[in-house]
């Protein structure tokens, strides 16, 4: 197992530096943008070629194993994880960021067995930081251990965020007051890099102390919860307890005390699972 998932381990980081090569070329080129869930969902042609060139590299070297990705599960295909190995793909986390040339954009690569998270990759490309982390070996960004801030104080802290692309009214007021509360603890300050992996990884780097967001993907956290995790934080649920990966919420600390605070100021609602049947979503 120890050498299959440091097989796994090489081949996602190497096909994530080739789609990172991908993305980066793409932004000089006119990009046509399409929508997807709402107006502000955005997708794009590279997201989709990018997906591809992922799944093909995979299929070649391990033609047994399962995907959920982004766009695959945008044109219909189903996102159920089950234990087999499953890699779990965000071919651009950030697609609004990429669409605008914002520079925080970033592939995404999980993969999973027995539904649990083994390997994350997840290479911001515009700032050339490969993240990295297999379960029980710790975490990395270009070769360099992380670890997670050390503050128990969330009168000191900045926190992660994201409005995310659900403008529904009801969610959006959620959102807010949950941005309110934490505002007016006070903390130093409420952050977003328009990417959920990449704010995950501001944890893994000790830089932020928290993220928390409702309404993000299985694709968007698969890998960065490892990398969060392996870099000494800890990942729950907005109502405190275990993350569901497909139930689309999550708070990613540096520590248990933060999180704590965090999920006290949060106002949660349910969006529609992951792997919720269409009708339902
Ligand atoms: C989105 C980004 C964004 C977050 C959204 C995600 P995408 O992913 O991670 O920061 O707020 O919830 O869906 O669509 O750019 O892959």
């Amino acid at each position: 197992m120890a050498d299959f998932l440091q097989n796994v381990m090489d081949h996602a980081v190497a096909v994530a530096r080739k789609a990172g090569e991908v993305v980066c070329s793409a932004l000089s080129d006119e990009r046509k943008i399409m929508t997807k869930s709402s107006a502000v969902d955005l997708v794009t042609q590279t997201d989709q070629r990018v997906e591809q060139l992922i799944i093909q590299s995979v299929k070649e070297k391990f033609p047994s194993h399962r995907f959920i990705g982004e766009e695959s599960v945008a044109a219909g295909e189903s996102c159920i994880l089950t234990d087999e190995p499953t890699w779990i793909i965000d071919p651009i986390d950030g697609t609004t960021n990429f669409v605008h040339t914002f520079p925080f954009v970033a592939v995404s690569i999980g993969f999973s067995v027995n539904k649990r998270v083994e390997v994350g990759v997840v290479y911001s490309c515009l700032e050339d930081k490969m993240f990295t982390a297999r379960r029980g070996k710790g975490a990395f960004c270009n070769g360099e251990a992380l670890q997670v801030s050390e503050q128990t104080d969330i009168h000191q802290a900045i926190i992660a965020t994201e409005f995310g692309s659900n403008r529904d009214l009801k969610a959006v007021d959620h959102i807010f007051f949950s941005l309110r509360n934490i505002l007016t603890l006070p903390v130093h300050g409420v952050r977003g890099a328009g990417t959920a992996a990449v704010n995950m990884c501001l944890v893994a780097l000790g830089c932020v102390e928290a993220y928390y967001e409702i309404g993000i993907h299985v694709w968007d956290i698969a890998a960065g919860l490892l990398i969060v995790s392996e870099a000494g934080g800890v990942l729950m649920d907005v109502t405190g307890g275990d993350v569901d990966l497909m139930s689309r919420r999550i708070v990613a600390a540096n520590n248990k005390t933060i999180a704590e605070k965090v999920i006290e100021q949060i106002d949660p609602f349910t969006p529609p699972r992951d792997d919720a049947p269409p009708l339902d979503k």
